[in-house]
Formats: C-alpha cells, sequence, structure tokens
C-alpha cells in the first residue's frame, strides 16, 4: 500500500511517498489534532517549518503518538530570510528543540530568497546557509537536505561551492502547474521533487478534466491530483484538517493509464500556473 511505500534519496535514506504537509495549520489544538489523526491513519511523513509557527504543537503530537521515531520521517525548514551560517545553524536548533525528536529527516532551505522581498539575489547568503546545512548533515543531526521553491539558477551555485547536491527540492506542482524546467533538472540531477499543494489548495477539484478522470475511476478529484503527483515520481504532501479527508488523501492505492495523465498533462490554468505559493 502507497503509505508503507518509499522513495529512496540519492543518499539511501528511504522517504516515505506521501507527507503530511502542515502549511497554515494553526499552532495549538488545530495541529496538534490534524497531527495526531494524520499519524494514527497511517502517515509516517510530517511536514513542518520554522515558519509555520507549529513545530512545537507538531512535536508534541508526534512525541503522544508513541510511534517508534525511526518509524517516522519528519521534514522541517530554514525560515526564507535566515542566509547566514550562524542564522541557519541557530534557526536548525530553534526547530529542533520545538520539535524535540532527536533528529530531523530532511533539512530544506525555505526559499531562495525571503518571502518579503521575492526575486532577491541571495546566492552568497544561500551559499552560506548550504554550508552550515551540510555540517549539520555530516554531524549526522540531519538524515538529508536540501531546498524549496529553488530553480535551476538557485541550485547551480550551492554545488558549484560545495560539491553538495541537494537530495530533495519541494516546489509548488500540481495538475496544471508542473514547472517542467525546474522538474527535469531534478529529474537528471537524482533530486527528489516534492509536491507541495498537490490540490492547488483545493483550487482544481473542480476542473471539468479532472471531474470527468475521477468520475471514470470513481474516485475523488483530490485522489486523482495526488496520484498524478506520484504518477510523475514526485512526492505530494497534502494537508487537511478533516479527518476524512487525511484518509482519503492517504489512500491512493490505484494506477492512473498512460492515455489520462497525458490528457492530465495538457491541463492548463494560467490563473494557478504560478512558481511559488506567496
Ligand atoms: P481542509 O483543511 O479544510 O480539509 P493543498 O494540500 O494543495 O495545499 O490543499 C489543501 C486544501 O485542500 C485545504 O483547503 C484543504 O481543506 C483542502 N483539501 C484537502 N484534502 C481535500 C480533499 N480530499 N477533498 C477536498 N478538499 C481537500
Amino acid at each position: 500500500m502507497i503509505k508503507d511505500e518509499c522513495y529512496v534519496l540519492s543518499n539511501g535514506v528511504k522517504i516515505p511517498k506521501i507527507a503530511f504537509g502542515t502549511w497554515q495549520v494553526k499552532p495549538g489544538d488545530e495541529a496538534y489534532n490534524s497531527v495526531s489523526m494524520a499519524l494514527k491513519l497511517g502517515y509516517k511523513h510530517i511536514d513542518t517549518a520554522l515558519a509555520y509557527e507549529n513545530e512545537e504543537s507538531v512535536g508534541k503530537a508526534i512525541k503522544d503518538s508513541k510511534i517508534k521515531r525511526e518509524e517516522l520521517f519528519i521534514t522541517t525548514k530554514l525560515p526564507s530570510h535566515i542566509k547566514t551560517y550562524e542564522g541557519a545553524k541557530e534557526a536548525f536548533m530553534t526547530s529542533l528543540k520545538y520539535l524535540d525528536c532527536g533528529y530531523i529527516d530532511l533539512y530544506l532551505i525555505h526559499a531562495p530568497w525571503p518571502w518579503s522581498n521575492v526575486g532577491e539575489d541571495c546566492t552568497k547568503g544561500n551559499i552560506e546557509a548550504w554550508k552550515a546545512m551540510i555540517e549539520l548533515y555530516n554531524e549526522g543531526l540531519i538524515r538529508a537536505i536540501g531546498v524549496s521553491n529553488f530553480r535551476p539558477e538557485h541550485i547551480k551555485p550551492l554545488v558549484e561551492a560545495t560539491g553538495f547536491v541537494p537530495h530533495a527540492d519541494q516546489i509548488r506542482f500540481f495538475i496544471g502547474n508542473t514547472q517542467d524546467e525546474v522538474y527535469n533538472y531534478c529529474k537528471e540531477n537524482n533530486i527528489l521533487v516534492e509536491a507541495y499543494s498537490p490540490l492547488a489548495t483545493g483550487n482544481i477539484l473542480n476542473s471539468p478534466e479532472i471531474l470527468k478522470i475521477a468520475e471514470k475511476y470513481n474516485v475523488t478529484p483530490a485522489k486523482i491530483a495526488i496520484r498524478y503527483c506520484l504518477e510523475k515520481g514526485t512526492l505530494p504532501l497534502p494537508k487537511s484538517t478533516h479527518e476524512e479527508r487525511i484518509k482519503a488523501n492517504l489512500e491512493i492505492d490505484f494506477e492512473l493509464k498512460e492515455e489520462d495523465i497525458k490528457i492530465l498533462d495538457k491541463v492548463h490554468n494560467p490563473e494557478l500556473d504560478r512558481k511559488f505559493r506567496s
């Protein structure tokens, strides 16, 4: 079953194929309850970020689940405005303290620029942060490191400066917004693409093409959207605060036919075709 399946990162680390996303999940009861539900329903991979301000609640839900730490995969992220070596180390230790889970499985640079100044050239700062992350990785505090919202022009300088290729790039990816240039670059360089907003935050679920295919497979449009990400070899991070949806989003044990994937490949909604979420 998909909930037990993993991708293998370029360093050999196994990463569960579907993650439970916690963006916009409020700290406190909402984060605690939804992560607790997700863990109870079988999610093995939880994705959070220092910027989501819910790490403490996420960590508490993980601890209270009593699931063995080594059976879980926890991703968190370096805030987008922190672009120094010292700042990266400090932010990582803060996340580790909040999550209180011993080590982080995957640590990502949240964005190539601060969200307050999208497009700013932060190459120097990204390299500094990347060096700090490589050290934390070599010390065994992180099992894999990567980036988020990075395009090839942001990734290349990191590799040139350090020789260290990110293990993953988490990008906004869903039917009609597949960021082909980033996707192909990652595939060519053995970088796992993680798909955030696989449901376009709910905005693609009424698309006529998706509805038609959902009817054909007798599943919901949300399942088609999540399955599409898996068919593309990406790792979807669906988010929900409702138990029945959290459950349904992990039950993706069907396959899309090639002809239907081709139809979905052609879906295009220019309004949704943004590269990142802000
Ligand atoms: P809710 O949290 O109220 O369930 P994305 O993962 O692309 O960011 O999308 C998340 C959005 O999609 C949330 O608003 C969530 O709402 C909604 N959502 C999550 N799962 C489903 C589902 N299975 N069916 C319909 N909407 C969903």
